[in-house]
């Protein structure tokens, strides 16, 4: 059996990735160790198998808890664990740079202190910074890190621990940058699950700006493969970009979800723009394409189609979210009331 240790399998792309994990192999152990932010949600990991996956509640900087978690003959740690959201970030850095960089520097401790075989971060391409919107430029592995957002502005700097790591240490590491994802169970914070569960309650639909920064969206079950194959035949010490070469402008993808769900355009709000609002990510997926033999399978058409059915069977799982804390934020970020009746 192969132990592995994921960090944030509560959230998103940590669910997934377990739920694709559990999936298609038969060998694998999995501890999934998650401090259940706001972002993360044990109904998430309903319905997974038991035997072969582990719960435990815990933050990536208590550097006791972690060393106290993490299995004997631990194959890998796949850091997802992350405050993930750029608007938040820009309300308030803190929380960003406490999980984002020293959480990463402690489960990096760890791992060697736990000869863990392997170390995989969960980057972004985010770390690399904005493209011109011509067509012409693309992101890279040499791409240099140019990070815009506090969040991106973690990311990175928890990109360079990983790398000193390895090269001070020893310790083996990959590092991979992927696009925007969408799929079920992201939290509706997120532009696609944001405009989803508003459209679903006919609630406005509230697009930053001029509606056409431009980012390249990736299925997360794609992404998730693409993590997998990274840890399995990359190479240490490398990083992967991951993107689907499916680039969108924000205004197309809302009016697409809005189609989808027979709802009026007269939805759509233009509001203020984000500061410091990325103009546009793209990603040059040739390396993982290569090297891992990588590609996406799933279309844009099918994976939006399956996300927005997910979604609307799954209407108690949104109501759970919009409620609390996250009217709160709603109405402090966006000035407006949103969510549960
Ligand atoms: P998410 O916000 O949905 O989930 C983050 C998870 O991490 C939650 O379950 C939360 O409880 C947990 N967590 C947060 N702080 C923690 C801490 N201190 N200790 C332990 N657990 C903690 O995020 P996501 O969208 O699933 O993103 C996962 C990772 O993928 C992040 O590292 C993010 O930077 C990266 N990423 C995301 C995207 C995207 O489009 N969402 C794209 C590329 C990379
Ligand atoms: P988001 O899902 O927050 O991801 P990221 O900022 O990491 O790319 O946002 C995706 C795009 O959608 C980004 O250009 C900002 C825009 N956006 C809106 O126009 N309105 C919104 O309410 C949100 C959350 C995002």
């Amino acid at each position: 059996m192969k132990q592995i240790f994921v960090t944030g399998g509560a959230g998103f792309i940590g669910s997934a990735f377990i739920r694709l994990v559990l999936d298609e192999t038969s060998d694998t152990q999995i501890i999934n160790y998650d401090a259940l932010t706001y972002a993360g949600n044990l109904e998430n990991l309903e319905g997974v198998d038991s035997k072969r996956h582990t719960f435990i509640k815990g933050d990536i900087c208590d550097k006791d808890s972690v060393l106290n978690s993490i299995p004997d003959n631990c194959d890998a740690i796949f850091n997802f664990a992350a405050e993930s959201h750029v608007d938040r970030s820009i309300e308030s850095a803190n929380e960003f740079v406490n999980t984002n960089v020293l959480g990463t520097q402690i489960l990096l401790d760890a791992a060697r202190e736990k000869n863990v075989r392997r170390f995989v971060q969960i980057s972004t391409d985010e770390v690399m910074g904005s493209l011109p919107e011509s067509d012409e430029a693309f992101f890279t592995e040499d791409s240099p890190l140019e990070p815009n957002s506090p969040y991106a502005a973690s990311k990175a700097a928890a990109e360079h621990f990983v790398r000193a790591a390895r090269e001070t240490f020893g310790l083996e590491t990959i590092i991979t940058r992927c696009g925007n994802n969408y799929g079920s169970r992201q939290f509706p914070e997120k532009l696609i699950p944001l405009m989803v569960s508003n459209a679903m309650n006919d609630e406005p639909l509230p697009v930053y700006g001029d509606g056409k920064n431009v980012r390249d969206w990736v299925y997360v079950d794609d992404h998730c493969r693409g993590i997998w194959l990274s840890f399995e035949k990359g190479k240490s010490g490398e990083a992967y970009n991951i993107g689907a070469r499916n680039e969108l402008q924000n205004i197309e993808v809302v009016k697409s979800i809005l189609d989808i769900l027979g709802k009026p355009h007269s939805l759509i709000k233009y509001v203020k723009d984000r500061l410091g609002h990325d103009r546009r990510y793209a990603i040059d997926s040739t390396k993982v394409e290569k090297e891992l033999d990588w590609k996406p399978k799933v279309s844009w058409e099918e994976g939006l189609q399956a996300t927005i059915n997910w979604y609307q069977e799954n209407v108690d799982w949104v109501d759970h979210i919009r409620n609390g804390e996250y009217k709160e934020y709603y109405k402090k970020h966006y000035g407006m009331e949103v969510g549960a009746k």
